[in-house]
C-alpha cells in the first residue's frame, strides 16, 4: 500500500534493537485519514471471506481494525492484555509472550462475542515473531469458529512471524513488508501488497 509506505518512510524511524517507532500515525497519535484507507484495503483484500467479525488485540490493533469492521459493516472485538487472572470462567484465555517487550501478558476475549459460527478477520498494527497473532487464532478456535485471514498493517519480513502464520495454514496480508531496518534505514521488500 503506497500511502502507507510513503508514510512510514516521511514519519517513522528506526530505533536500536530493530524497532520501527510508528506513534506518529498508529501508535500513540494517531492518522484517521491513513486508517480509513487501511480499512478499505482490509476490506477490499477480504472480501469473499464471509468476515462475520474482526479480532484484534488491544491497543494500537483498534484504529485499524475499527475502520476495516466499519468498511466490513461487522463488529470489532479488541481483546484484552490483562495479568495473573483469578476469575476466568466467561473468559477465553491465552498467555503471549512479547519478544519486543519480554513480558508475558494473558490476553482474554469473554466467550460471549465470539461463536462456533464466526469467521474472524485477525488484524494487527505489527507483525514480529507472530505470538501475538498466533495467540489470537487459538482463542478462535477455542470458540470453535474460523480463522477467515490474518491482515497486518506492517510486517517486519525480516523476522520468523509471517512464515510461522503461513506454516500454520492461515492468509497472511499485509500492508507494508519491510524487509529491514539496518543501518537505521526502512527498506521495503518489492512485492509488498499494491
Ligand atoms: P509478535 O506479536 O509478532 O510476536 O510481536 P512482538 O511480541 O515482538 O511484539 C510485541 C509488541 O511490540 C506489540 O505491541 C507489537 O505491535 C510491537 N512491535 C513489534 N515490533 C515493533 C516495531 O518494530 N515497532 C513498533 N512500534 N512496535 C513493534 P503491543 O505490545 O501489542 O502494544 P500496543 O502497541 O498494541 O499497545
Ligand atoms: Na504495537
Ligand atoms: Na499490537
Amino acid at each position: 500500500m503506497e500511502l502507507l509506505k510513503r508514510k512510514i518512510e516521511d514519519e517513522g524511524t528506526v530505533l536500536s534493537g530493530q524497532v520501527l517507532k510508528v506513534d506518529a500515525f498508529l501508535n500513540h497519535q494517531i492518522d484517521p485519514v491513513l486508517m480509513l484507507e487501511i480499512g478499505k484495503e482490509f476490506s477490499r483484500l477480504f472480501a469473499g471471506e464471509g468476515v462475520t467479525k474482526v479480532l484484534t488485540l488491544e491497543s494500537s490493533g483498534i484504529a485499524p481494525s475499527v475502520m476495516a469492521a466499519l468498511e466490513m459493516k461487522v463488529p470489532v472485538v479488541f481483546a484484552r492484555k490483562q495479568k495473573s487472572l483469578t476469575l476466568t470462567d466467561n473468559l477465553y484465555v491465552e498467555r503471549v509472550y512479547s519478544f519486543t517487550k519480554q513480558q508475558t501478558n494473558e490476553v482474554t476475549v469473554a466467550k460471549k462475542f465470539l461463536s462456533a459460527d464466526d469467521r474472524v478477520l485477525i488484524i494487527d498494527d505489527f507483525l514480529a515473531n507472530g505470538e501475538a497473532a498466533l495467540g489470537l487464532a487459538n482463542i478462535v478456535k477455542a470458540a470453535g469458529a474460523e480463522v477467515a485471514g490474518i491482515g497486518i498493517v506492517i510486517e517486519k519480513s525480516f523476522q520468523p512471524g509471517a512464515d510461522k502464520l503461513k506454516a500454520a495454514g492461515y492468509r497472511v496480508e499485509s500492508l507494508a513488508r519491510v524487509a529491514s531496518l539496518d543501518n537505521g534505514k526502512v527498506t521495503f521488500l518489492n512485492n509488498s501488497v499494491s
